[in-house]
């Protein structure tokens, strides 16, 4: 099987390039690449990658992710999160290649409590979501094969990461406010990456499981919540630190105002991945509480 991966050094994208590579030639593109090109920008160097490399199945983590500098640059974030889907779809179609790319809870509104299912009406607040909606009706349009999965606050060990940044904030500061009206599920690049590799060779078994589904961690938690875990585990790690978990501020979303605007509820409803690809989703502590060992054993 020839793999094709965009986006290699994202966060998904690394972790992506371990879990890809047991399973055929890998090819791992970033928008610097020299061979092939891998920018998403350029289509027509796009086009050129996959008919020059011919994959049999595209995995798609490159995206336009600057939430907030997406709403002056609305062009540019539909031709990467959008154009170049269209560019890859029309391929899977002519190849009957598999196309893997993922999306995001930006797409829903945002309102009520209740975790989104795949079948729920679709509403972006701000123009990253809508180019990442527009980049879902490209694939689905072409009628290609397909994965697409919708995840939502992903995380990595590597590179800056809000645990990390939580961590630096309450040891230089005496007080730290932390957004807590906000909720979703804190998702780890490595679990999406293992599901990932896990679907693509369930679809090739079974090629009647493509579709659209929701890939998040279990559980809940609010960005203050989230901050105050990694607080508390922090100084049980012994690192020390001016800011308590107890004493980190519940903010309210009016109380940091951003030039995007964000969903109250990020939750996503994983039912129907878990039943279709036989899951367990782990709850989104285990897999912030190992990357905290990493980032604190590495300080
Ligand atoms: N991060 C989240 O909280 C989150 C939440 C929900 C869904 N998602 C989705 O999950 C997927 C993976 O996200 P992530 O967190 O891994 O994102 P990330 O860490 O921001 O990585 C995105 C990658 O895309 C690359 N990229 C940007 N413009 C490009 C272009 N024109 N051509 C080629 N590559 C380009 C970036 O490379 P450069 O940095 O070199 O430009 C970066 O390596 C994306 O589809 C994203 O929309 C993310």
């Amino acid at each position: 099987m020839k793999i094709l991966l965009l986006g290699k050094n994202g966060q998904v994208g690394w972790e992506l390039q371990r879990s890809l590579a047991p399973l055929g030639e890998l090819l791992a593109l970033d928008s610097r690449s020299a061979d092939y090109c891998g920018d998403l920008a350029d289509l027509e160097g796009l086009a050129g990658t996959l008919a020059r490399y011919a994959p049999d199945v595209v995995v798609n983590a490159a995206a336009y992710t600057a939430v907030d500098k997406a709403e002056s640059e609305p062009l540019l974030a539909q031709r990467v999160n959008a154009e170049a889907l269209r560019v890859m779809a029309e391929f899977a179609v002519r190849s009957d290649a598999l196309l893997v790319h993922y999306s995001t809870d930006y797409v829903f509104p945002g309102h009520g409590q209740t975790p989104w299912r795949e079948v729920d009406d679709v509403a972006p607040l701000n123009v990253y979501g809508q180019s990442k909606l527009a980049g879902e009706q490209a694939i689905q349009a072409t009628g290609c094969q397909h994965l697409i999965f919708r995840t939502s606050w992903v995380y990595a060990a590597r590179g800056s990461n809000f645990a990390r940044t939580m961590l630096r904030l309450a040891k230089e500061r005496d007080a730290l406010g932390v957004i807590d009206d906000q909720f979703g599920a804190p998702t780890g690049a490595e679990l999406i990456a293992d599901v990932t590799a896990h679907a693509i060779l369930a679809t090739r078994r079974d090629p009647a499981l493509v579709g659209l589904y929701h890939l998040a961690a279990g559980g809940e938690t609010s960005w203050c919540g989230y901050a105050r875990f990694v607080l508390e585990q922090a100084a049980a790690a012994g690192v020390e630190l001016k800011v308590t978990a107890e004493a980190v501020n519940a903010l309210d979303t009016d109380a940091y105002p951003l030039p995007a605007k964000r969903p109250a509820n990020s939750r996503l409803n994983t039912e129907k991945l878990q039943k279709a690809f036989s899951l367990n989703l782990p709850d989104w502590q285990l897999g912030v509480a190992r990357m905290l060992k990493e980032i604190i054993e590495k300080q």
